[in-house]
């Protein structure tokens, strides 16, 4: 509705603008007729729908419990030891800490606003790039808030929905991240013994999207000239990414080589301008974590006089809590104080960039073209998977029927 609401009042703007008062008249009636046409557009049923997977945030303090308590029952993210007792005391003993750091960032997770703003600003491209499967809606599927994933793939029932689009916002594929969100589309149908109306597909990955590297390159070349001129080429680059248990990375799961493809395209598309690593963060508990973590690199290059850093997060698109308190406030303030640094900085999210939604729409509209169920990629489970879900659900998208 903002979307329309935003083309309505341009249209109506460049009516104003006219020179002539019939002229004048005649652009208002025109603007006036075609944002009723956007708002009827607004209310027709949805012949795609896009379901925009996330794990999404709480959106205030009070709904961090129940984030936290759907994270640790989460088994495709996480195997604990008597899990159902387990994960509700791990969610309660973690909720004060986790509340403190999200009053820190203005009291919730800004990720529902981003995602919506960023599916308008995709649907309304869409329509323009493919009439023939418009009109296009999205719908946003969280893992662990609202809207849950189940909630919106009724909603997209209830819509009659003809072609559904499950549309990972992760770029990079992890088992616990999109595939934890594709079991809960799968489990959705198998749990009630039915067959989906709708015949789905999935957008598994892009990690080398050009316009998505493009972005990113955008943001860094933003940031960088915010340092001191003098400054700038000593400037090392810190692509930093959600680390992931090793236990994880060793059964085989594409993460990690994903983040690296992003990494690189997007150190090629900026000339290689800077020294770089890609850094991990986001660690919890006593299990060994991929490394090298986020916070040792800062100490370790403040230690060798490297001394001005760049932040790139680079496996989440939109603000969160790992980016706007792990990485602004532990890091850029607190451990940058500590360590002596003396520029640190973290590009910006790729949020509200209208390239970004143009990289959306297109991933969609080539995917709608391409009438692939999902990438041949996503039909192989890890090579040490034990989680028969895994397997279950790449048959269900797989034999998804494709025209
Ligand atoms: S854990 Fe990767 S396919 Fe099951």
């Amino acid at each position: 509705m903002m979307a329309v609401m935003g083309s309505a009042g341009r249209l109506i703007q460049f009516a104003r603008s006219s020179v002539s008062l019939t002229v004048r008249k005649r652009s208002t009636a025109a603007a006036l007729a075609q944002a009723a046409t956007l708002e009827t557009q607004e209310n027709r049923k949805p012949k795609t729908g896009i379901l925009m997977l996330n794990m999404g945030g709480p959106e205030k303090l009070e709904d961090v419990h129940d984030f936290l308590l759907r994270l640790f029952m989460d088994t495709d993210l996480m195997k604990l030891p008597v899990q159902s007792k387990l994960g509700p005391f791990i969610a309660k003993r973690r909720t004060p800490k986790i509340q403190e750091q999200y009053s820190k960032i203005g009291g919730g997770s800004p990720i529902k606003h981003w995602t919506s703003m960023q599916g308008e600003g995709m649907v309304k491209l869409l329509d323009e790039m493919s009439p023939e499967t418009a009109p296009h809606k999205f719908y946003i599927g969280f893992r662990y808030v609202k809207p849950l994933t189940e909630e919106a793939i009724e909603e997209m029932e209830r819509d009659g929905v003809e072609r559904a689009v499950a549309f990972t916002q992760y770029p990079q594929y992890s088992c616990s991240t999109t595939g934890s969100s594709l079991n809960a589309i799968y489990r959705y149908y198998s749990n009630r013994g039915d067959r989906p109306k709708m015949r789905w597909s999935v957008i598994d990955r892009w990690p080398t999207h050009p316009l998505l590297v493009e972005c990113f390159a955008e943001h860094v070349r933003n940031e960088l000239l915010k340092f001191p001129e003098e400054k700038r080429d000593d400037v090392v680059i810190l692509f930093s990414a959600h680390s992931l248990p090793m236990a994880v990375v060793n059964r085989g799961d594409p993460y990690p080589q994903e983040v690296g493809a992003t990494v690189q395209r997007v150190m090629e598309r900026l000339g290689h301008c800077n020294p770089y690593r890609l850094v991990w963060q986001s660690r919890v508990g006593p299990m060994q974590w991929l490394g090298p973590q986020t916070d040792d690199v800062i100490k370790g290059l403040c230690e060798r006089g490297k001394k001005n850093l760049l932040l790139v997060p680079i496996a989440f698109t939109s603000d969160h809590i790992e980016t706007l308190h792990e990485l602004d406030i532990e890091y850029g303030q607190v451990l940058g104080e500590e360590c002596g640094v003396e520029n640190i900085k973290r590009a910006e999210s790729l949020n509200g960039n209208p390239l970004f939604m143009k990289a959306l729409a297109d991933l969609v509209n080539t995917h709608l073209k391409s009438n692939e169920a999902c990438s041949r990629q996503l039909t192989l489970r890890c090579p040490l998977c034990t989680n028969p879900t895994c397997g279950e659900t790449k048959a269900f998208f797989a034999s998804q029927p494709t025209t």
